[in-house]
């Protein structure tokens, strides 16, 4: 194999590599923001409520029951 090729053929697959990288990335945010429901519980919410999207799943509700204050 020459140098070319070899070059060529690193290229290859790194941007394979890339490819499938984006592709994971992709599937684990459509699972994180939808599949696993994480958001019923963890969106950030302002004062009246309304979801702050811009937050993403950074906050939380409160539970607030007699045996316990989550
Ligand atoms: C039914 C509501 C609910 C859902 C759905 C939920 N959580 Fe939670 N989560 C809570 C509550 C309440 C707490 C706080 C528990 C406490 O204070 O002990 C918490 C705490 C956490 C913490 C902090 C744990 C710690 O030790 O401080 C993480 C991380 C977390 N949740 C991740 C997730 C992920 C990831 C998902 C989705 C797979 C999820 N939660 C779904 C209610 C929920």
């Amino acid at each position: 194999m020459n140098r070319f090729s070899k070059l060529a053929l690193s290229a290859l697959l790194l941007i394979s590599i890339g490819a499938a990288w984006a592709q994971d990335i992709e599937r684990g945010k459509y699972l994180m923001e939808g599949v696993v429901a994480c958001g019923n519980c963890h969106f950030a919410r302002g004062d009246k409520g309304q979801p702050l999207f811009e937050k993403g799943l950074s906050g939380g509700m409160l539970f607030e029951e007699p045996p316990f204050k989550a």
